[in-house]
């Protein structure tokens, strides 16, 4: 392992853009810190070059050829007018094809819909879906934007605290109906797989939540945004795939996080319930903008054709979870932590260390590796001592990272 400082003198990093092949065999590994830095994504631009970021949920990854070739293809064909879509884009029954193929979920295509993001997708879903001052449930730490955004909506929060538990993250399900029950709660907005703790909810647990959806008839927004991204031997289960349901579930999905496509703006909903979806069709058409071309080829070409770069990130990115974990445990072994069931992001307890509420700020100066901050994945102080560690790099990348937080917390604990 490499000791603290420049990245660069310590690490044997590509100086070149990626290719397809490594001399070691993972292409993933070859990446290098020279053409990183020349990304134009917030990610690599927000902090200087002394910083590693590790805090945004971009992987570090190009993305497939055959995403590239989906969209040269379109300025080849300099084919960039109005698209020709009369009844949807073709991303609705590539869709249905993919879930009925990977999950045996049989859905009607007539039933999707497209969005720009999945965050846009889960706040048309409670615009439509429920009414002012009406009460929706998520589970939390949750992703930021959904604790910022739906009371802008008008809607109240009702924060379900998951517990850290000796072998995971999980969700106290007596203490949810009663929460249910006692606030009149009318939607619940599901994270799963989930971020940032990156369970994976299994099928009892799933079923438990269809029995409370059905007792206290909720609607259920689904974000299944990370479900590419499964490490075996869990497996991810369409919450609408479970008997009875479809008829209350939004399903969002998109190719950004399992195929690095963030920037392309292109995601779908599943609207199952068909009152919800006659008032979303209602609106006016033009008021949530329409899909654009590059993002839809881009989706499309991912979902087509995109199962065997699919793979080898999952292969990966399962390497790099156990090498968190190992890394964490030798070096940082006072940082508490869970190998993680799906994705690239690690949820990592670092109260024993004394880092401050907001261990990110403290690391960023110290250890010059960015984080994303605790602070905003829970509602009164939950995520205070916490913070998210974006794992989708290489091994040396990832290596450094942990190198680098490991000198920062040992000068932490002796600053003599
Ligand atoms: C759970 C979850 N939902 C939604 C998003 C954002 O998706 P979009 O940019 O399509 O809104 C993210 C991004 O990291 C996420 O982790």
């Amino acid at each position: 392992m490499s000791s603290g400082g420049s990245a660069q003198c310590q690490t044997p990093w590509s100086q070149s853009k990626p290719g397809c092949s490594s001399p070691r065999g993972d292409p993933f590994n070859s990446i290098g810190l020279d053409w990183l830095r020349t990304k134009r994504g917030i990610k690599w631009r927000r902090f200087g070059p002394e910083v590693i970021p590790a805090w945004l949920a971009d992987m570090d990854f190009p993305p497939a050829q055959r995403v590239t070739e989906a969209i040269q293809e379109l300025l080849d064909g300099a084919d960039l007018g109005y698209p020709g879509w009369v009844h949807g884009t073709p991303l609705r029954a590539a869709f249905a094809e993919r879930m009925a193929q990977r999950y045996g979920w049989v859905l009607d295509p007539v039933q999707v819909r497209e969005t720009n993001e999945v965050v846009q997708g889960t706040l048309l879903a409670l615009l439509h879906g429920t009414s002012d001052g009406d009460v929706v449930a998520i589970h939390t730490p949750t992703y930021p934007p959904f604790l910022k955004h739906i009371p802008t909506l008008g809607r109240a929060l009702l924060p379900i605290p998951m517990s850290d538990e000796r072998h995971g993250w999980t969700v106290d399900l007596a203490r949810l109906d009663h929460d249910l029950a006692a606030s009149r709660c009318r939607a619940l907005v599901l994270v799963n797989p989930h971020n940032p703790t990156g369970r994976v909810m299994t099928v009892e647990e799933l079923d438990a939540l269809a029995h409370l959806a059905r007792r206290h008839d909720l609607l259920v927004i689904s974000d299944e945004i990370h479900s590419d991204l499964i490490y075996p031997p869990h497996q991810h289960i369409p919450f609408a795939s479970l008997p009875g349901m479809a008829e209350r579930t939004v399903t969002l999905n998109s190719a950004s996080k399992g195929f690095n496509l963030a920037g392309v703006r292109c995601a779908i909903a599943h609207v199952g319930p068909p009152r919800l979806r006659e008032v979303w069709d209602n609106a006016p058409p033009t008021l949530y903008g329409s899909p654009n071309i590059f993002g839809v080829a881009a989706t499309l070409a991912t979902w087509q054709h995109g199962e065997a770069w699919l793979s080898a990130v999952v292969a990966h990115l399962d390497r790099q979870r156990h090498l968190l974990v190992d890394f964490l445990t030798r070096d940082v072994p006072s940082a508490r932590h869970h190998l993680v069931e799906a994705g690239y992001l690690a949820w990592i307890d670092f109260r024993s260390l004394e880092l401050g509420p907001d261990p990110a700020a403290t690391l960023l100066t110290s250890a010059q590796v960015a984080l994303q901050s605790g602070m905003a994945f829970a509602l009164d102080g939950g995520g205070q001592g916490y913070a998210r560690l974006n794992f989708a790099t290489s091994k040396d990348i990832l290596c450094e990272i942990i190198t680098r937080i490991s000198h920062a917390t040992d000068e932490n604990r002796n600053p003599h």
